[in-house]
């Protein structure tokens, strides 16, 4: 009986969706959110603190159930937050219907089985968080097609394929894919997203090289790609994103070349991750240059195969927490002046042939 509970609900939860899909009511109202909202929860296999069941009543206003919230003026559901309540279950087309909906947030469940493609109608949709769930298959090419959306976090789902998405809406800001099985070249849409931020692909099975294109993504703060298959070298165009703080590229043994010293002329640029790559050639002179020196807080190239000496200016970017330079080929000594480095947290330079003359006169001024 038990195992044939998720089966039962399953059928239900199919043909709820084709009785209202054989409605054709066209005005949506409160009820219309009810509908969608019951749809759900009837598609809800496991829900262990019995919480939708027992709150989310017939009986009751819409607006007064757990994690449903409506708007002021047309009484109709604005936002809908189920997070972090162990739910197991699908996602029904009926969501589709929540057409006053800006924040959908039902990251960090059990939700399973594809997003279906209605999410599109949500034309407010601003806020969309399916982080930490099971989610599997196609990454609907409309949901990029929702004009004022903001954020997309689909985190940690089991996400394969992204076909024909085009970068819809003009407005997206923040866009996580981490943790998913996304496979073949980073797709050329994100070069339309032009409002992107954020953007995190670390953790899938990318393959090809770092688009050129990312360099025309100026808003750019954070561009996280580790964790992937990526090849060839870093393309200098990132030297055009003028506002990137964060580049974490680590993880990908093919990645290759030397390090574009254009990326030092980023003025905000404060965090490098390129760990565990294949990159060679000198370090770029220019990596503490003067508009440069109260920026740099965490440079990590462990495991490259970069050369040549330290550069001596690196030591004068005087907000240096982090500095991993082991597992490298790195030549020559350790220059005094790293005494100086008062924030300095940790540094790894073992596993390259740098003489320490004057390391350990300079560590004990480290904290
Ligand atoms: C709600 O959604 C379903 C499935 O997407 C659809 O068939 C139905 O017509 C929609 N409208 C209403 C008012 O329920
Ligand atoms: C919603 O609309 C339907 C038909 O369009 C109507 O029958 C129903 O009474 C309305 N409900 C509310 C709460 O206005
Ligand atoms: C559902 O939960 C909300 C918020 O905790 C509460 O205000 C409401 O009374 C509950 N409704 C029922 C029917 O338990
Ligand atoms: C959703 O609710 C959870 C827990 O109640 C809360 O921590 C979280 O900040 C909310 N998410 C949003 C986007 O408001
Ligand atoms: C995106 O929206 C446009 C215009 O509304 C529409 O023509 C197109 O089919 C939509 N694309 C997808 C993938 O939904
Ligand atoms: C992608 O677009 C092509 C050409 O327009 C079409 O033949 C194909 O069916 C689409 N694939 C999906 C999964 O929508
Ligand atoms: C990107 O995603 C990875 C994997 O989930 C995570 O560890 C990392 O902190 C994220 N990066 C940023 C900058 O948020
Ligand atoms: C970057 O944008 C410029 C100007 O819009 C365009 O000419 C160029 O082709 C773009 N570069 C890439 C690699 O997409
Ligand atoms: C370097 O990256 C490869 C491929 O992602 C991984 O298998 C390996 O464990 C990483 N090495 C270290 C020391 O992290
Ligand atoms: C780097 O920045 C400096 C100072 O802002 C500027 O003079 C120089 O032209 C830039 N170099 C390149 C290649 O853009
Ligand atoms: C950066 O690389 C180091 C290895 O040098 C790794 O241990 C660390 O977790 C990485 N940090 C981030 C934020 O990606
Ligand atoms: C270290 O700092 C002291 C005081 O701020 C300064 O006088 C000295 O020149 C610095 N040394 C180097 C090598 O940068």
């Amino acid at each position: 009986m038990e195992t044939n509970q998720p089966l039962r609900l399953f059928i239900v939860c199919f043909l709820i969706h084709s009785l209202t899909s054989s409605s054709s009511l066209s005005t949506k109202n409160i009820t219309t959110d009810k509908n969608a909202l019951l749809a759900l929860k009837t598609c809800i296999t496991h829900d262990p603190n019995t919480l939708l069941a027992k709150n989310w009543s017939t009986s009751t206003s819409v607006c007064n159930w757990i994690g449903v919230t409506c708007g002021v003026r047309h009484r109709r559901v604005t936002a809908l937050n189920i997070s972090y309540l162990g739910l197991i279950g699908t996602i029904p087309p009926q969501l589709g219907n929540l057409s006053f909906l800006v924040l959908l947030a039902i990251n960090d469940n059990n939700f399973y089985g594809s997003l279906p493609y209605e999410l599109a109608r949500l034309r407010r949709l601003k806020y969309i968080n399916f982080n930490y769930n099971q989610l599997s298959g196609n990454v609907p090419s409309s949901i990029f097609n929702i004009s004022s959306l903001q954020e997309l976090r689909l985190k940690h789902n089991r996400l394969s394929s992204m076909v024909n998405v085009s970068c819809g809406g003009p407005n997206l800001m923040s866009l996580d894919l981490s943790e998913n099985s996304l496979e073949g070249e980073i797709p050329s849409f994100i070069s339309e997203c032009k409002q992107l931020q954020f953007l995190n692909l670390t953790i899938n099975n990318f393959r090809g090289g770092i688009p050129k294109y990312i360099g025309n993504l100026t808003k750019l703060k954070t561009l996280s790609i580790g964790l992937n298959k990526l090849e060839g070298e870093i393309p200098k165009e990132l030297g055009n994103l003028v506002e990137l703080e964060r580049l974490i590229l680590l993880d990908n043994v093919l990645l290759t070349g030397q390090i574009p010293s254009l990326l030092f002329n980023i003025s905000s640029l404060w965090q490098i991750n390129f760990s565990n790559n294949s990159l060679t050639g000198d370090l770029p002179h220019n990596m503490c240059s003067h508009h440069r020196r109260s920026v740099l807080k965490a440079l990590q190239l462990t495991r490259n195969q970069i050369m040549g000496t330290i550069p001596y200016h690196l030591w004068q970017c005087k907000e240096l927490t982090i500095v991993s330079l082991s597992y490298n080929q790195f030549s020559g000594h350790i220059p005094r002046n790293i005494g100086n480095l008062t924030k300095l947290e940790g540094l790894a330079l073992g596993a390259n042939n740098i003489i320490g003359r004057y390391l350990i006169e300079s560590i004990n001024n480290i904290q």
